[in-house]
């Protein structure tokens, strides 16, 4: 059975052209033109593009005395109705502190839901010898990246020696470090200072983590990883200061990957300061929105390359859960949605601004992700062989983002009444059509898999190749060449 996308033209990250693309099976077979197969899916005025790859999503997550609301199966398909065919997740351990044991929980979990692809992260919430040993056995389940939270004291927080210890063992495996960039004890202190003035409203979240504090704990993880010498992936980057560290850090040849929100390349820090308690409480994140600046800050870097990949951290929490804090800002639970309007919102702000070419755009929504988590050209590409998760995606459908007609399980969207100017008229998650723009398509649990992904990406070797031939080296003395007389 196979199928032919015809008329399109082919979007890639590195070339634009027009060709027609077949579909053998789950992957693609050729690209030409005048191409025929069994069934054809027309792409005439649309742009076919490699299906978006969500470097970062939370789903089911249990976090904060709650579980994230969006489950698999909504969540992997409201991403598949966006253009985006698959998703990373992040395994949090649970109460035994196994690694192992939570990667497992994760596949019981999704495996049975989930409408496209998945990989996972996993947390290192501590350290000890099982930690140790579990990484290695992550590695072999095909997890082979790990987060860091250097927030969240008291809860999911890391010290810096743990840390360290964490990162070496990283680089043993061929696995990628990853941070969540925050000061956690400045944290806590400011909660406490914001609490204690009687600033208990949203608004006291985001004056609890300021830019500062980010940018701090990036430059620390920064050295740390250097230290280590493994490359460094630093989660949500939200501002100038963190962006600075990741910009620095690469001209001096570190390995150091970023990645900002989608929401904070949309959203800023007024949404805080709404009267509307709820409205403001639906995008308690960390780290927060921040101030226009630090969005310009964001999209130059997209432009420069010294911000890699755009995710949404897709961590949906109900309006009642957001309520657990109404008292107390740092109950809220912490997510914001966008797993859906990743592509669209950065296809109208990016691309029809001309702050990114649709280049750019391919590559910092799966390219580059693909690269830098190692399934590249698996997934991220459109060459022969590759899976055939392929959006046809076309600037002629226009939307206003609405809770009233998205796919996610929540009651809110964080970006309601967005203007959107481009949408996927068709999602291929390999090979087959999962939604169809206007056709009343339907989730298919279960059809989704787990894609492994092996350890030690070229940029890894590259680096342990340097870090060992710059490495300090003993100077071999003869002791009989000290001068007499000494
Ligand atoms: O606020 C956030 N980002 N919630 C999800 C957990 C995390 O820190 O990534
Ligand atoms: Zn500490
Ligand atoms: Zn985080
Ligand atoms: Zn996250």
């Amino acid at each position: 059975m196979t199928k032919v996308i015809k008329n399109g033209t082919i979007v890639t990250a590195d070339r634009t052209y027009k060709a027609d693309i077949l579909i053998e099976g789950e992957t693609i077979k050729q690209i030409g033109a005048d191409l025929k197969g069994d069934e054809t899916i027309d792409a005439e005025g649309a742009y076919v593009i490699p299906g978006g790859i969500d470097p970062h999503t939370h789903m089911e997550m249990p976090f904060m005395g709650t579980t994230a609301a969006e489950t698999f199966e909504t969540g992997t398909w409201a991403a598949a109705c966006g253009g985006t065919t698959m998703t990373i997740d992040f395994v949090l351990p649970g109460a035994d502190g196994s690694i192992k044991n939570a990667i497992n929980e994760w596949h019981r979990k999704s495996g049975p839901q989930i409408c496209s692809d998945i990989g996972f992260h996993c947390a290192v919430t501590g350290w000890n010898e099982s930690i140790f040993n579990e990484m290695k056995d992550a590695v072999d389940m095909g997890v082979n990246s790990f987060k860091h939270f250097m927030a969240y004291k008291g809860a999911l927080m890391i010290e810096d020696d743990e840390m360290f210890a964490s990162f070496k063992r990283c680089k043993e495996l061929g696995a990628l470090p990853m941070v969540h960039a925050e000061n956690g004890d400045l944290v806590a202190d400011m909660q406490q200072q914001m609490l204690e003035q009687g600033i208990t409203g949203p608004e006291g979240h985001a004056y609890s983590r300021p830019p500062e504090f980010e940018g701090e704990a990036a430059n620390r993880a920064i050295t740390i990883a250097d230290a280590a010498g493994v490359p460094l992936y630093i989660v949500h980057v939200s501002c100038e200061q963190a962006h600075e560290a990741i910009r620095r850090a690469r001209q001096k040849g570190m390995r150091v990957y970023g990645e900002p929100l989608a929401q904070f390349l949309t959203l800023d820090e007024s949404e805080y300061f709404n009267t509307d308690w709820d409205h403001a409480a639906r995008r308690v994140m960390s780290p927060p929105f921040r101030n226009k600046q630090h969005q310009d800050s964001l999209w130059a870097g997209l432009q420069a390359g010294s911000l890699q990949v755009v995710a949404t951290d897709h961590a949906a929490f109900s309006t009642e859960q957001k309520r657990m804090g109404v008292d107390d800002f740092t109950k809220i639970p912490n997510g914001s949605n966008g797993l859906e309007e990743r592509l669209g919102v950065l296809w109208t702000q990016g691309v029809e601004t001309g702050r990114l070419t649709m280049n750019e755009f391919v590559a910092v929504t799966s390219s580059n992700v693909a690269k830098i988590l190692n399934i590249y050209p698996r997934k991220g590409a459109i060459v022969e062989g590759a899976d055939a998760d392929l959006v046809v995606w076309d600037p002629s459908i226009t939307k206003t983002i609405s809770a009233s007609n998205h796919h996610s399980i929540l009651d809110y969207n964080v970006f309601e009444g967005f203007e959107v100017t481009a949408q996927p008229r068709y999602t291929l998650s390999r090979g087959e059509v999962i939604w169809a723009w206007g056709q009343n398509s339907q989730p298919q649990p279960g059809r989704g898999k787990f894609v492994p992904r092996p350890a030690f990406p070229s940029a890894h070797a590259a680096l342990s190749k340097w870090k060992a031939l710059t490495a300090p080296k003993q100077i071999h003395r003869d002791p009989l060449n000290i001068p007499s007389g000494v």
